[in-house]
């Protein structure tokens, strides 16, 4: 099992896609194991941003991330990290694929929606910045032997 750090940005808060954002992961078969509503602080930012720090669009994205509150979920299942990015579609809603959702929900260049990590070490790394001792929770779902095969002893 994986879990990745999802961050639904300003944008799509204000924008009351919170719900429909959400439902696109448990439709999926993806399970929530956090969730909460919370004003990004800009040193948090920056840590979360650290690698585009002196990109031209780092002091742009850093002002957008803070500018309203995000909701911010864990996100578990096998190869999850993957599967949220190919959810969540290319980083701007003018090239994502319909489908998915930068794709069917936006069209910026800019304001995309959506933040995902990109690997199993960033997942790590972010999941630690947003969410602190206990508010990961691991839950048993009742539909666990449906969303997944276990009879061979793992989820297939
Ligand atoms: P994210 O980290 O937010 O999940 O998005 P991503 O992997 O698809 O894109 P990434 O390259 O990591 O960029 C992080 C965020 O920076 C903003 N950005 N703006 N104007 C630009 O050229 C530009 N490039 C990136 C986006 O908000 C992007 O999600
Ligand atoms: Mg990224």
């Amino acid at each position: 099992m994986e879990t990745s750090l999802i961050i639904l940005k300003p944008d799509a808060v204000q924008r009351g896609l919170i719900g429909r954002i959400i439902s696109r992961f448990e439709d999926k078969g993806l399970q929530i194991v956090g969730a909460k509503i919370m004003r990004i602080s800009p040193e948090l930012a920056a840590q979360h941003y650290k690698d585009h720090i002196g990109k031209g669009f780092y002091d742009g994205l850093v002002r957008f991330m803070t500018s309203s509150p995000v909701v911010v979920l864990a996100v578990r299942g096998v190869g999850a990290i993957a599967i949220c990015r190919k959810l969540m579609g290319a980083t701007f809603g003018s090239k994502a694929e319909p489908g998915t959702i930068r794709g069917d929900f936006g069209v910026s260049n800019s304001f995309n929606l959506i933040h995902g990590s990109d690997g199993p070490e960033s997942a790590e790394r972010e999941l630690a910045l947003f969410f602190g001792p206990g508010e990961v929770i691991e839950w048993k779902r009742a539909t666990e032997g449906w969303v997944y095969d276990l009879s061979g002893g793992k989820a297939e």
